[in-house]
């Protein structure tokens, strides 16, 4: 019996149990998807840009540590009962909306073993459906109309039987940052992808076409991570499992339209924050 595949994305999945080492000592009490760029959090541009792209419900992985993601995406009477009719409640807006527009549902990672099993931590909140994940470290912003996710959830409506990844080139040097694809031209921006890997050194590397963090995935990778060996770093790779749907012709890679901060090093954070600072003076 053929399966009918719900071709509507609604669901967005937040990995975010990871220590944050890179920005030690701030991150010893504080997740690093809490750390701002100018007055949002890291996970809350995330956040929105799933919610543009359609998304109804956050399904958060998260771990030890991690308390101040769920108090963030929540009411806060006491704060609203003082801000209430002062200047400073326009400030409090943006959050509010969310809180309480959409829903927001978690689960805890209790060992670090990858990220192809932190996906997998979070199919209790996912279930048998396609969905997206964001990994908020990596920060997006679109320069026209459609977020990136946007145009993923676009072009899944047209392939609705497979995988996307987001795509951009990268330099020759630092495909040991990245998973990094081999495929064939589609169409415009548009891979199916023959061979993926997990942080190749350059000459191993198949191409400077390197994953950032957003996915679109459809139900059928839980059970192929499931058979995922480790493999990099001795970890669970997202990368590995997407290589046995790649193989069945089942990944397509697509070079978005936008810009992207590695908000996981502190170069790219000040960047962004450089970036988002410039585009609020602007507006
Ligand atoms: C993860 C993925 C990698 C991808 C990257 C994008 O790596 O494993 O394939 O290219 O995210 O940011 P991480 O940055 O978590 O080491």
């Amino acid at each position: 019996m053929e399966m009918k595949l719900k071709n509507k994305i609604t669901k967005c999945l937040f990995p975010a149990a990871g220590y944050g080492t890179r920005f030690l000592p701030v991150t010893k009490a504080i997740p690093k998807e809490m750390l701002p760029v100018l007055t949002k959090p890291l996970l809350q541009y995330g956040v929105e840009e799933a919610i543009k792209a359609g998304c109804g419900t956050m399904a958060i992985v998260t771990g030890r540590g991690k308390r101040a993601i769920e108090d963030h995406f929540d009411r806060s009477y006491e704060l609203e009962n003082q801000i209430d009719g002062t200047s400073k409640e326009i400030l409090m807006q943006g959050i509010r909306d969310i809180v309480a527009n959409y829903t927001f549902s978690y689960t805890r990672q209790v060992e670090m073993k990858g990220l192809g099993h932190a996906i997998l931590t979070g199919q209790i909140l996912i279930g048998d459906e396609p969905f997206a994940v964001i990994l908020a470290d990596d920060l997006c912003d679109n320069v026209h109309n459609d977020t990136v996710l946007t145009q993923m959830t676009k072009l899944y409506e047209k392939y609705p039987d497979k995988c996307i990844v987001a795509i951009e080139e990268i330099p020759e040097e630092d495909t040991n940052k990245y998973g990094v694809i081999a495929g064939t031209l589609l169409e415009e921006n548009l891979y199916s992808v023959t061979n993926m890997l997990e942080k190749p050194e350059p000459q191993d590397a198949p191409s400077n076409l390197a994953i950032i963090g957003r996915y679109i995935l459809t139900p059928e990778i839980f059970d192929v991570i499931k058979d995922t060996k480790p493999g990099k770093g001795g970890e669970i790779q997202i990368t590995d499992a997407l290589l046995t749907l790649a193989k069945q012709g089942k990944v397509l890679a697509y070079k978005f339209d936008g810009v992207r901060f590695d908000c996981g090093s502190i170069d790219g954070f000040v960047k962004a924050t450089n970036y988002f600072y410039e585009k609020v003076s602007n507006e």
